[in-house]
């Protein structure tokens, strides 16, 4: 059963949502060579619960930190540790996920690490935003999940990137995933139909080589199976009678017109 939020809803989700993109966007500033991944989690857990919610994450299912940080060939589900140093040149997923008022709200974004990225990594976080975006403006009332999933795939493949099949966007709301699942890719005019008030993510996974994940044996962090680079972004989006909002966005800081690596040229 997927939910129609009401009016109320919608308010207390623009709420969690915004505290959850704060909260990724403030992250940005401690992102640097020399810092751990529990770095990261601790001042997201600090930001968090000072400001009376509660990071989703932490004990979901067994999850023992409060966000997912998930460096280079780490697709998702990446486990905050003090074990894990970044260096110049990395790339790392952050997702933050909010309890706020029993509401959830779920976002994540792909941090460059220093500035020595190399061109392609830059081009494959690029590509995984354009994805993000591309999905999102097919959203509307009476548009299918199949044409998300096949806008998404058609900018991935055009780069000669893959679209990672076994993890999904999902719906949102009293619960940290609800129904349905949002694949990131398929054919147009298949799936569900969208109706104005539906609230769910996009969070398409795009990797440099296969598309196939590996599972480690800690049962959370999700690898690349050939160890090739994997770059992610991920917003809340409500159906609007016209079309969509994202909730997740920052306007003017964080939004359509901020994208990463913006002197990257897609073809
Ligand atoms: N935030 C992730 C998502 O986008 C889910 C993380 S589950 C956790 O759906 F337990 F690993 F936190
Ligand atoms: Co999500
Ligand atoms: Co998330």
């Amino acid at each position: 059963m997927v939910s129609i939020k009401t009016e109320r809803e919608i308010e207390l989700m623009r709420e969690t949502c915004t505290m959850a993109a704060e909260t990724l966007h403030a992250v940005q500033e401690i992102i640097r060579p020399g810092i751990t991944t529990e770095d990261v989690d601790n001042f997201v857990h600090e930001y968090i619960t000072s400001r009376n919610a509660y990071p989703s994450p932490l004990n979901y299912h067994g999850f023992p930190k409060s966000c997912c940080t998930s460096p280079n060939e780490v697709i998702c589900h990446g486990i905050p540790s003090k074990k894990v140093k970044l260096k110049d040149g990395d790339i790392l997923n952050v997702d933050v996920t909010t309890y706020f008022k029993k509401y959830h709200g779920d976002t994540n974004r792909t941090y460059f690490v220093g500035d020595n990225v190399s061109p392609l990594h830059k081009r494959l976080v690029r590509t995984a935003w354009e994805c993000m975006m591309s999905g999102i403006r097919e959203v509307a009332p009476g548009k299918q999940l199949g044409d998300i999933g096949a806008a998404i795939e058609s900018i991935a493949h055009k780069q000669k990137f893959s679209v990672v099949r076994d993890y999904c966007g999902h719906g949102i709301g009293r619960e940290f995933h609800e129904e349905p699942q949002v694949l990131h890719y398929g054919k147009r005019k298949t799936g569900m139909t969208l109706r104005k008030g539906m609230i769910f993510t996009i969070e398409p996974m795009i990797n440099v080589g296969s598309y196939k994940t590996n599972l480690l044996k800690d049962n959370w962090t999700v690898l690349t199976i050939d160890k090739k680079w994997s770059a992610q972004f991920e917003h809340t989006i409500l159906v609007t009678e016209t079309g969509y909002e994202i909730l997740t966005i920052l306007p003017g800081i964080y939004d359509e017109t901020t994208p990463p690596a913006p002197e990257i040229t897609l073809e």
